[in-house]
């Protein structure tokens, strides 16, 4: 068999045509059984037999281990192959082998079996007889098996190869698994059975009345003639057309219902009917085969360069989605489907694509029934022949001009479309990912063209393969940068532009999408885009403590490795939002809502949906604590915008007022329950001055030899003159440092910052933070406060240093000021401001400002003015590589607390940030895991006027947007207070 693992041209032996994956039935008939379940398995040639379950991978069920590369292949360094070469000394197989018996009533029809997805090939054998061969990982592969069965009890043997030559085709950026992965099941077929069925509509101009048309192709067992019965039925049940055809042995027969006042589908407004088609039997009078499919009228097409649907300009909200579980890979369940659906629904999202391969069959069900636009992707990527460190080269790359993968290309696609064409969701082909371009590339474009005029194709590798060629539909880029996308967008576009990944969601990411989002507005041709990506591809493993952790590559010493690169989700790997959903709910939502005094203007950016679909909620907040809340419905068409006027009450007493208004959901629905928040919209204002204190008690000052002691009545602080910093503050007697407080400029790299080389390059900022030494202190007393002033000398450069200065009044409010001058030469900061290490038992925290989820300078859209409280652990983001993170912007004040209250607040003269976690920023910066943190012996509050932006663009070499940086070459200063809380 090694020739048909070998040989590019050969990928299929015995193999059935690929089909629609519609269901049939009869009355009192089963035509399906699984064989999904234990099987008994043998690994790389073991005598041993072992168990193994179906579906799922042979690497996580404790044999061989999974391997995580991105571009390389994962033999590199480790065979030298040539394109379509199969690795020896490292290729492993599994045979797997059950038994089966038939159905007694399926002893005179034919049986077949279906594998719904088998990774990477895999010969089949049926009572020791081969039946067949198959590769392509992501398809159906499909054999009949009557030929080779007996009576009683049956054996199936299927050897599962790891790698094949069709794995030169499958380089997707994921962990490398092998096995029968999806399902697998036996079927028959009645006398007359609907081979397969296209569905397609023609809708008229005022998408008012179509045409249904339904080509099937018909398989006979038994030939004889029948009458087929199609029937449509609308959302209710209701029978709408009904039509019936005789068939006299025809193979191929094509069905056409005229409809009138037709509902459309769309992502909005996702209606469904149901083509139930009936072959019948009139002489017997019996029902011989029933299919119920579902269908949507829609149309997608190209106008004016534009991609519009139903005859309006689509944006995509979308991301990409790579199947997976951590604890099952990418053998997913029907429940994790259903979780995935629920929560691009919740969260404002209108599309997905299939990154890198065609998906489960019930997950385009999902998307059709609950209103996602798919982009569906043929199993194709190429990336290790042509992207190599640091360069892009043609010369190796495959598939390219070579005739050897034309059909096995070829076979691919059919084997996509075939499956997939009838769901409606599906708006977008897409020819594979990363995999440079030329004729094969080109044919995929051709086939698509030639056999489907109701979707668009799309591909992006021609834009790496200069020799420009037109295998795609619309202009598309991954991590463009909002400057080269106005670029193209303003030159004369012959295309819409499309951006098929961006919004690089590694780690602690997704900064300035609001930049990307806002070129919706701005240019039509600009059609959106798909964040990469959706979930994380991390492991549950168990570390050296026998504790579970979700796991990265190399944790299992699978080398060579990509290492956390497989983890940029929007979700952990174990279905936990990660904080960065905040601000994408809020940008990918239809409805811009934009709050003033007394008015709100409200955009409705839906197509199809009107505003009174939902609750309008508003309310005024006074310092963060709502006065006042009112409710409403309000009528305004999809595409419209308009101001309406908010019934609020006069205000007169000074504070900081905010206006906020927001969307619900009316009743409960599939993916949230009445009341669940769509999207807001906040404004905040001013009335008066805030009351300044009154200070009527005295302070004491001991000015010592080593330490300069200021106290009064319910304070004492301890500045040591030796140390050189604020050693002590006590209030009622309570010693709240662990440490003395010192200025930080720096932050735990996140990913991002990794991959821009942010330490390498900001590096003297982590060493001013560490080694800064006092150089001088002095001491003041100006109307009965005291002023320390420390001076720093910070070894970022040769003169650099700041000032911490502070001023201490009778009622034992401490006024902090670090000052910086501003120095040359040097570069930008990471973060500006103080770190306050404190007693552990101070580890809640509450504050007034931008919540409710962690948000930085360059993503804080989806924040919201607020209260929030939190604990230090809750504010702990579990990106999978320790980093910066629970962060919060435009913070008020707040208030650090032991359980029973009591504490400190902080609060700013301006807006400040803060994050408090259970390490510092060197303890989250050293730790590759989060089980390599030290164990939590104390809170570090870190108090910031403002930390550079996260960033996002990429995360491999894109900085930090040049608004969200700090400059070092101009004066910074930053006051704050330190008070008691209460
Ligand atoms: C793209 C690729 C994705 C993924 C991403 C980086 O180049 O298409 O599959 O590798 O980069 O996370
Ligand atoms: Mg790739």
């Amino acid at each position: 068999m090694k020739k048909y693992l070998n040989t590019p041209e050969i990928y299929k032996v015995n193999r059935l045509e690929p089909h629609s994956d519609h269901k049939y039935f009869a009355e009192n008939k089963i035509f399906k059984l699984s064989l999904n379940g234990i099987w008994d398995f043998s690994y790389n040639g073991s005598k041993v037999w072992s168990k193994i379950e179906v579906p799922g991978h042979i690497e996580l069920q404790g044999f061989g281990t999974p391997q995580y590369v991105n571009t390389m292949y994962p033999w590199d360094g480790r065979e030298n192959l040539k394109p379509g070469e199969v690795p020896e000394r490292i290729n492993t197989y599994g045979i797997y082998q059950r038994e089966f018996e038939i159905l007694e009533d399926w002893k005179n029809s034919p049986v077949f079996i279906s594998f719904q997805g088998v990774e990477s090939a895999f010969e089949l054998y049926c009572n020791d007889n081969f039946v067949g061969y198959s590769e392509d990982s992501f398809t159906p592969s499909e054999f009949e098996l009557s030929p080779y069965l007996i009576n009683e009890k049956n054996t199936l043997k299927v050897i599962v190869y790891k790698w094949c030559s069709g794995s030169w085709l499958e380089d997707q950026d994921f962990w490398r698994f092998s096995g029968i992965f999806r399902d697998v099941y036996l079927y028959t077929i009645p006398d007359i059975h609907i081979f397969d069925s296209f569905l397609t509509s023609e809708i008229d101009e005022t998408f008012t009345n179509g045409i249904l048309k339904n080509k099937l192709k018909i398989q006979y067992v038994k030939k004889h003639s029948a009458n087929i019965t199609m029937k449509v039925l609308d959302m209710k049940k209701q029978l709408v057309e009904e039509i019936i055809v005789p068939i006299s042995n025809n193979d191929e027969i094509e069905i056409k219902i005229y409809m009138k006042n037709i509902n459309l589908w769309s992502s909005e407004t996702p209606y469904l009917y149901t083509v139930e088609t009936t072959i019948y039997d009139p002489t017997e009078e019996i029902v011989i085969e029933k299919t119920y499919q579902k269908f949507g009228f829609r149309k997608f097409y190209m106008e004016n360069n534009i991609m519009k649907l139903n005859g309006k300009r689509v944006v995509f909200k979308g991301v990409n989605r790579h199947e997976f579980n951590c604890y099952r890979g990418r053998s997913i369940t029907l429940e994790d489907m259903l979780w995935d659906i629920k929560f691009l629904k919740k969260n404002n999202f209108n599309s997905v694509r299939t990154s890198h391969y065609p998906n489960d069959s019930r997950w385009y069900e999902l998307c059709d029934k609950y209103g996602i636009y798919v982009m569906d992707e043929v199993n194709l990527e190429s990336h290790g022949t042509w992207q190599f460190p640091n360069k892009i080269s043609g010369e190796k790359a495959i598939p390219d001009d070579n005739p050897v993968w034309e059909s096995n290309l070829l076979d691919r696609a059919s084997s996509m479309f075939e499956r997939d064409k009838n769901h409606p969701s599906i708006l977008i082909w897409s020819l594979g990912n990363e995999s440079y371009g030329g004729k094969n590339i080109d044919n995929l474009y051709n086939y698509f063209k030639s056999v489907d005029s109701s979707r668009l194709v799309h591909y992006e590798g021609i834009f790496w393969d200069k020799r420009e060629s037109n295998s795609s539909d619309m202009k598309s880029r991954m991590y463009a940068t909002v400057k080269e996308i106005e670029e193209y967008l303003n030159d004369n576009p012959q295309k819409p532009f499309l951006l098929c990944e961006y919004s690089h969601a590694m780690g602690n990411s997704n900064g300035g999408l609001h930049k990307y989002t806002a070129l919706e507005e701005k240019y039509e041709l600009y059609q959106g885009g798909f964040i990469w990506d959706y979930i994380d591809q991390s492991i549950m493993k168990k570390n050296i403590f026998g504790e579970d952790y979700l796991a990265y590559g190399g944790d299992f010493d699978d080398k060579p490795t990509d290492y956390n690169f497989c983890v940029n989700g929007l979700v952990y790997g174990n279905r936990v939002p990660s904080p960065k959903v905040q601000e994408v709910k809020y940008l990918f939502s239809d409805f811009k809502i934009y709050p003033k005094e007394k008015s709100v203007l409200i955009k409705n950016k839906s197509l199809f949906t009107n505003l009174k679909e939902f609750l309008v909620k508003y309310r005024l907040l006074k310092n963060g604590n709502p006065i006042f809340s009112d409710r409403t419905i309000w009528d305004l068409d999809p595409e419209m915008e308009k101001e309406f006027k908010l019934n609020l009450p006069e205000l007169y007493s000074s504070g900081e007022y905010t206006v906020e208004v927001s969307l619900h959901l009316k009743e409960d629905n599939f993916w949230g329950n009445l009341g669940e928040e769509i999207t807001f919209g906040q404004y905040t204002y001013k009335i008066g001055e805030t009351l300044k204190n009154i200070n009527k008690d005295s302070i004491t000052i001991v000015n010592g030899d080593y330490n300069i002691g200021v106290h009064g009545k319910t304070f004492e602080f301890l500045f040591s003159k030796s140390y050189g910093a604020l050693v002590s503050l006590k209030y009622k007697d309570v010693e709240f440092l662990e440490k003395p407080l010192m200025a930080n400029f720096w932050r735990a790299p996140t990913d991002n910052d990794r991959g821009n080389k942010m330490a390498q390059r900001h590096y003297q900022w982590k060493i001013a933070s560490m080694y800064s030494s006092c150089e001088d202190v002095s001491l003041e007393e100006i109307n009965g406060e005291a002023i320390i002033k420390y001076k720093y000398k910070l070894y970022a450069g040769e003169e650099s240093y700041c000032y911490l200065t502070y001023k201490v009044n009778s009622l034992g409010q401490l006024e902090v000021t670090l000052d910086y001058p501003g120095f040359s030469n040097l570069q930008d900061l990471p973060a500006f401001g103080v770190t306050l290490n404190l007693k552990k038992k101070f580890k809640n925290i509450t504050w007034y400002g931008y919540g409710k989820d962690e948000n930085y300078s360059d993503r804080l859209s989806g924040a919201k003015l607020g209260i929030y409280k939190k604990t230090i652990d809750e504010n702990y983001s579990d990106y999978v590589i320790p980093q910066e993170c629970g962060n919060y912007t435009n913070t008020r004040w707040v208030s650090i607390e032991e359980n029973n209250n009591f504490g400190l607040k902080i609060s700013g003269c301006d807006t400040f940030e803060f994050s408090a976690l259970g390490y510092s920023v060197h303890e989250l910066e050293n730790a590759r895991h989060k089980y390599e943190l030290p164990r939590v012996y104390s809170t570090y509050l870190n108090i910031n006027k403002v930390q550079m932006g996260v960033g996002g663009d990429n995360s491999w070499g894109a900085k930090t947007l040049e608004e969200y940086l700090i400059k070092s070459d101009q004066a910074i200063s930053f006051t704050f207070k330190i008070s008691l809380n209460n």
